[in-house]
């Protein structure tokens, strides 16, 4: 889970028994080397790397100005200034610096959102022995997932916090809760699938379990653990009555992710289409964010939270994984 947590929680869930993992999406190759050696010198378990690989698009510097202008009342409001756009990304693709950069520590498992990188990078990847898992949102993308050499799909549903792992297609209206989509990737791929989306407790386990799924993978439900880096604002919204409104959103990215409904959303719109491309709609709202949440404040603040809070514990995380875990033999 970018920005919400790093590699300590993913410690204390391979500690515990699960597979952690560390989000590498809005990390450099340094910063990446020095998370995997964190958990190597903290656990002999194995553990999952994710990475983001969506394709880069042409940085629109008349789209950043459209959007500069839609935010700028804001930016009014808390009195600053708005600098001139410049591109700069902080979520970028698994590429060869990448893989250059991680190689020599044979990672066991690698994750992909957004699809899977270019052949010559998928090649050196599995080259080097990693098993590659990558999410799916429809169960097109599975059957594309599973021809394209992946070893395990993710089945992410609907209900699922943070962004939606698309790639063949952006038509909101096709993406697929988790109980009918696990269950149709179960019958028509051959490779594991791990059920993902709105799965909060043991029986929430149990019952993604029995759709035949192989794993289940939970990322909401962590969000309050004490090893989490959820910011102050995200965990207290977390923890009112508000965070049962969740919607897609592409104001804080340019692609749609899922969170609690705040100001910039209600005032926006949930899906703008001023937004510049992923990752580029990021650079200014987050300024906005940085001022708002100096103040205290959640008006600017990507509250990724999936549909099903009811799980969300202040607890340590391998506490809350022995409870997940309570129903499986
Ligand atoms: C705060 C947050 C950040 C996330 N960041 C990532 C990410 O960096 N990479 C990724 O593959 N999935 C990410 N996800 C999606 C999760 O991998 C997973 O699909 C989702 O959390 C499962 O649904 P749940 O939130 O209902 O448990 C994120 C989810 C949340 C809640």
């Amino acid at each position: 889970m970018a920005g919400a947590q790093d590699s300590r929680l993913a410690i204390a869930v391979c500690e515990a028994g699960g597979l952690g993992s560390v989000p590498c999406g809005m990390l450099n190759a340094e910063q990446i080397v020095n998370e995997i050696r964190a958990v190597r010198s903290a656990t002999d378990k194995p553990f999952n790397l994710n990475f983001f690989c969506h394709e880069m698009p042409e940085f629109d510097i008349e789209k950043q100005l459209v959007w500069q202008d839609t935010l700028a009342p804001y930016f009014a409001e808390m009195d600053i200034e708005c600098p001139p756009p410049v591109e700069s990304a902080s979520r970028m693709p698994f590429n060869h610096e990448i893989a250059d950069a991680i190689e020599p520590f044979n990672p066991e498992i690698i994750s992909f959102h957004f699809g899977l990188p270019d052949k010559d990078l998928m090649k050196r990847v599995k080259g080097w022995g990693s098993r590659v898992l990558s999410s799916a949102t429809t169960l097109d993308e599975a059957v594309w997932l599973e021809e394209n050499g992946v070893d395990g799909i993710i089945a992410q549903g609907y209900e699922a916090g943070g962004h939606r792992g698309m790639f063949l297609s952006d038509d909101l209206s096709a993406q697929v809760g988790m109980f009918s989509l696990a269950r149709q990737i179960t019958q028509s791929v051959n490779v594991p699938v791990i059920a993902a989306g709105g799965i909060a407790d043991a029986e929430g386990v149990a019952a993604a379990m029995k759709l035949g799924v192989d794993a289940v993978q939970v990322g909401t439900a962590f969000l309050l653990c004490d090893e989490a880096t959820t910011g102050t604002v995200h965990r207290k919204a977390l923890q009112q009555k508000r965070a049962q409104y969740t919607a897609l959103t592409n104001l804080f990215s340019g692609r749609p992710a899922r969170g609690i409904v705040n100001r910039a959303m209600s005032e926006l719109g949930y899906l703008n289409e001023s937004a510049p491309a992923f990752p580029y709609a990021a650079t200014e709202i987050t300024q906005l964010r940085q001022r708002f949440e100096s103040a205290g404040r959640d008006d600017f603040t990507p509250l990724w939270c999936g549909q099903n809070v009811s799980g969300c514990k202040s607890i340590p995380a391998a506490e809350l994984l022995k409870q997940l875990a309570a129903n499986i033999a």
